[in-house]
């Protein structure tokens, strides 16, 4: 349900610029941030400065007192001495307190002027005590210097740096309450922003896997139909130069046999005539030119005959069969034509498939090798028979056969409706070679059952 709902959004124009915006609102808030606890980080650095440098303040105003102190009672010049340092030491001292306050409160809400002003009174009391002192008006010094009030003031001065530097704390502590509310603000959109990653990204590669099988499947079932036609279409070409044959037969022996039969009994018949007692010489002679016409459609006939089916195939078996052929295009080309055949164990099928592989090969040596020399093997290994017509010529680009030109298919279809295989191997320059192998003794009941379906 979720998932459908997400794919639904995930499919939106909207969703790059939501992504976009999401991410811009990510860096935001990270940045923020970080600006954010630099600043207080390092206003708690100035704040812990400010105090240090406080205490080093009234360490050094506490320093010239007793330096002050030690003066009025001894009036040596060193601890005079000891006290003008001290003196210094504050007055660069407090200047630095000054800065680190400002820096951390630079809108001056906080008041260092009180402390200022104690400080100055401080420091004017103490040179009050040394003027005396340096006047020789020791008594009087001492007499200033013992009173409680210089005790007091110290405290107040205390008291007052205390002050401002809590109040600084306090403006600390709610900037780091604000610096955790925007750290979890920040923490929730990073772990927000990984959760809706890690859910596209998951989303992501689903999508894929999905495509990825659908795909492989679309493959696996396109290479199954294909497969499926292909044995199809060569089932159904087999039949039909199957069934070409069988027509080609049939209709070979019903010329044989009706034709024959009129042009026998047309002999015949001319002959009877002939013994007919005075026929006239110009009819004799008439009976002479029907019967050269009759023995040329004999011829005829019998050519018809010869090319429909070979009959020499039937009558003197396939190597007299192929003999034959070579030597008819050995004289036709007045090239030679070698060749060697040994005895195989074929169907009647087989042997009509083969005598009619080298009977279109020398055809095509004929029409287009312009070969000096063919070469037509045929010989049995083991289950195997092997048939190959090599010639020398021209040679062809086998990929490269244009439409329309059926003969080398034809040998192919022929070839493997026996379950055989035909290789044609030619180059521009380099000859041809045809070579089929088909199995030996293909059982008869197979080739049959084929021609009939
Ligand atoms: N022995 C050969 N030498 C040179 N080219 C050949 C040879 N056999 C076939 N070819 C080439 O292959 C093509 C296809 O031959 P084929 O399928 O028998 O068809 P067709 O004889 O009708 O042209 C021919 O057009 C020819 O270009
Ligand atoms: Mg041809």
């Amino acid at each position: 349900m979720i998932q459908s709902s997400i794919e639904r959004v995930a499919r939106t124009r909207y969703v790059m610029p939501i992504i976009v915006a999401l991410a811009v609102i990510t860096i935001a808030i990270t940045e923020s941030a970080y600006q954010h606890s630099r600043s207080t980080l390092t206003q708690g650095v100035v704040l812990s400065d400010a105090r240090l440098e406080a205490a080093r303040t009234l360490q050094t105003l506490t320093d010239a007192e007793n330096a002050a102190r030690a003066y009025i009672a001894s009036g040596r010049q060193d601890d005079l001495a000891n006290y003008r340092e001290a003196i210094s030491e504050t007055q660069s001292v407090r200047k630095g307190v000054a800065q680190l306050l400002d820096v951390l409160d630079p809108y001056r809400t906080l008041s260092l002027s009180n402390v200022n002003q104690r400080i100055d009174t401080h420091i004017a009391t103490l040179e009050e005590w040394v003027r005396a002192a340096e006047q020789g008006r020791s008594a009087q010094a001492q007499t200033m210097a013992n009173g409680n009030q210089s005790r007091e003031r110290y405290a107040t001065m205390r008291q007052e740096f205390e002050t401002v530097l809590a109040r600084t704390a306090q403006a600390q502590r709610t900037t780091r309450v604000s610096l955790f509310d925007a750290m979890l603000i920040n923490r929730v959109a990073l772990h927000g922003l990984v959760v809706l990653a890690v859910l596209v990204l998951a989303l992501f590669m689903r999508k894929l896997r999905d495509g990825d099988r659908r795909e492989s499947e679309e493959h696996g079932r396109l290479s199954a139909q294909v497969a499926l036609r292909t044995t199809a279409l060569r089932n159904l070409a087999g039949h039909h130069v199957h069934a070409r044959e069988d027509e080609r037969g049939r209709v070979a022996r019903e010329l044989h046999d009706e034709l024959g039969g009129l042009f026998t009994a047309m002999k015949l018949e001319i002959a009877r005539l002939r013994r007919v007692a005075d026929v006239p010489d110009t009819a004799l002679q008439r009976l002479s030119g029907i019967e050269q016409r009759l023995n040329e459609g004999i011829a005829v006939k019998r050519r018809i005959i010869e090319n429909l089916r070979p009959s020499s195939l039937d009558q003197l078996g396939l190597i007299s069969a192929l003999d034959m052929l070579c030597q008819e295009a050995a004289a036709g080309l007045g090239i030679a034509v070698h060749t060697e055949f040994t005895p195989v164990d074929l169907d009647k099928d087989a042997e009509l498939t083969i005598y009619r592989l080298v009977q279109e090969s020398l055809t095509n040596v004929s029409k287009y090798a312009k070969a000096k020399e063919v070469r037509v093997e045929l010989a049995q290994t083991g289950p195997w028979v092997r048939v190959s017509v090599h010639d020398n010529g021209l040679g062809f680009d086998t990929d490269a056969v244009q439409a329309g030109h059926h003969g080398l298919l034809g040998m192919r279809v022929r070839v493997e409706s026996h379950s055989g295989k035909l290789e044609i191997i030619s180059a521009p320059g380099m000859g041809t070679r045809v070579e089929a192998e088909l199995p030996a003794q293909a059982p008869e009941v197979a080739g049959s059952a084929e021609r009939n379906g």
